[in-house]
């Protein structure tokens, strides 16, 4: 049990993202305001060219918004769509990432992969590359793990991105399609690790995903359009 599980993580207030400007002025993300709490996995559905990737953008602090506020696990983080804390402090502690394809470093290995996201931290070799082998195991990669980036199935790719991701304990991990690249069985693997990782580490995982055979794994259903997120109704879900 972690000790996060149930406490709102991600708070967001009246954000928004416009791009471009006069004709090619694009509200992309109409004003937005939502909470997400830790131990919970929210999915995001909606249509190419919606606003998905530009809200998990600026949720990651990768991408500023227009305006509105943002506070990860406390921490008040954008306020009037302006920086009040140092981001990427706050990326690091906070936040971690899992993309479409795994962007994994090629020329180190799983374990290393993984490891050097704490290193970075300065864990020392020895600690993280224990906890890097815990979590990989954790995640069914106890053989692999010394294998190549390039030697791994795209299933076995995404769990190490996986655990890269989450080995720093972040209360936020974002994924934008992060099993596109795989065939359903896989993703639906993938969608379970995220189930269990987040109750296990206490984060809040948002994931983007177009498999609409894998949100009875997810807790909440988040639906977008042009630019408005809307919470969908549990009952609508499997239809
Ligand atoms: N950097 C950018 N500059 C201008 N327009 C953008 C930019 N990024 C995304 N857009 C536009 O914003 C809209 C939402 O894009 P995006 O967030 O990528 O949607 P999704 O991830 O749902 O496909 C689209 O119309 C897209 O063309
Ligand atoms: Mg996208």
């Amino acid at each position: 049990m972690n000790e996060r599980l149930g406490k709102t993580v991600l708070h967001v207030e009246g954000l928004s993202k416009v791009y471009g400007e006069g004709p090619t002025r694009l509200e992309a993300l109409k004003p937005t305001t939502f909470d997400a709490v830790a131990g919970e996995v929210v999915a995001i559905l909606g249509p190419s060219g919606s606003g998905k990737s530009t809200l998990l953008t600026i949720a990651g602090l990768i991408n500023p918004p227009t305006a509105g506020s943002l506070t990860l696990n406390g921490k008040l983080a954008i306020k009037d769509g302006q920086p009040v804390a140092n981001l990427s402090t706050l990326r690091r502690q906070e936040l971690g990432y899992v993309f479409q394809r795994s962007n994994l470093i090629p020329f180190l290995n799983g374990e290393e992969n993984v490891r050097l996201a704490l290193e970075i931290d300065g864990v020392s070799t020895r600690e993280a590359r224990e906890r890097a082998r815990t979590l990989l195991d954790s995640l069914g990669m106890s053989g692999r793990m010394t294998a190549m980036p390039a030697k791994l199935s795209g299933g076995e790719q995404q769990r190490v991105a996986i655990a890269r991701a989450m080995i720093h304990q972040p209360s936020v991990v974002l994924a934008d399609e992060p099993t596109a690249a795989l065939d359903s069985s896989r993703g639906r693997q993938v969608m379970e690790l995220f189930r269990d990782s987040a109750h296990e580490h206490g984060a809040a995982v948002l994931v983007v995903t177009h498999d609409h055979r894998t949100l009875d794994l997810v807790d909440r259903v988040l639906e977008m359009e042009d630019g408005v997120l809307a919470e969908q109704d549990v009952a609508a879900r499997t239809t």
